[in-house]
């Protein structure tokens, strides 16, 4: 059955981005998809320290902390959506130290694992925070799922999310969306195989020209 592992970055467990995922994760259970909750906004993440020992010893130097228990979840996921609250205009700073180190010190391929950004704020900053996450799908080979509006929620409690229909409706087309492109990227895999990787170059001008 395929898996989608779903991100909760809020340190509210039961906040307003716990709202948006639930009605996604509905959703996905009527689309016949089996999912995977993993909730690290409450949890200490520290950052990357840019050691690259993971390029060496296939996963995060730091154990102990959801980066290294999330990769392989991550690896056998069909599909991944990454939740969060908007803290000034920018996602929760532990979400982005968790994905920083889940995104590098990972080798296994993404290509093809569909993903999908959710915000919730309460005014505004909304936008920007969707970029930001969409930047991890998009650097990974990682086909990005979208829906009928914006990608967010709106409140403070999970209570107001419940009056944000929109937001809701907005949830569940997109849960919809990204179920049929996983099914759809499964038949096609079986029929044309993945599409070729080049890994030839790697240009950072450390020659200094
Ligand atoms: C530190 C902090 C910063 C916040 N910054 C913003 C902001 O820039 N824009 C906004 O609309 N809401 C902001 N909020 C409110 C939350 O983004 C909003 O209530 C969100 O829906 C909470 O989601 P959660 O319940 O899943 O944590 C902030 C909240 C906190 C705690």
């Amino acid at each position: 059955m395929a898996n989608v592992l779903i991100i909760n970055g809020s340190p509210r467990a039961n906040g307003c981005t716990a709202a948006a995922l639930a009605e996604m994760i509905r959703i996905f259970r009527e689309e016949g998809l089996e999912t995977t909750l993993l909730q690290v906004g409450n949890k200490e993440i520290r950052g990357c320290i840019a050691c690259r020992t993971c390029g060496k010893r296939g996963k995060c130097v730091f154990d102990g902390d959801p980066v290294n228990e999330a990769a392989p979840l991550f690896e056998k996921a069909d599909g991944l959506v990454i939740g969060s609250p908007v803290y000034y205009g920018s996602p929760n700073g532990n979400l982005i130290s968790f994905l920083d180190r889940l995104f590098y010190s990972t080798s296994f391929s993404k290509h093809m694992k569909v993903g999908a950004a959710v915000v919730s704020c309460r005014r505004g900053g909304n936008t920007a925070s969707f970029d930001v996450l969409n930047k991890y799908f998009t650097i990974s080979g990682m086909p990005v799922a979208s829906s009928t509006y914006w990608n967010q929620v709106h409140g403070f409690t999970a209570a107001d999310v419940q009056k944000d229909l929109e937001g809701l409706q907005t949830m569940r087309n997109l849960a919809r969306n990204m179920a049929f492109m996983i099914k759809a990227i499964a038949d096609a895999k079986e029929k044309y195989g993945l599409p070729q990787v080049e890994r030839a170059h790697f240009t950072s001008f450390q020659d200094g020209k």
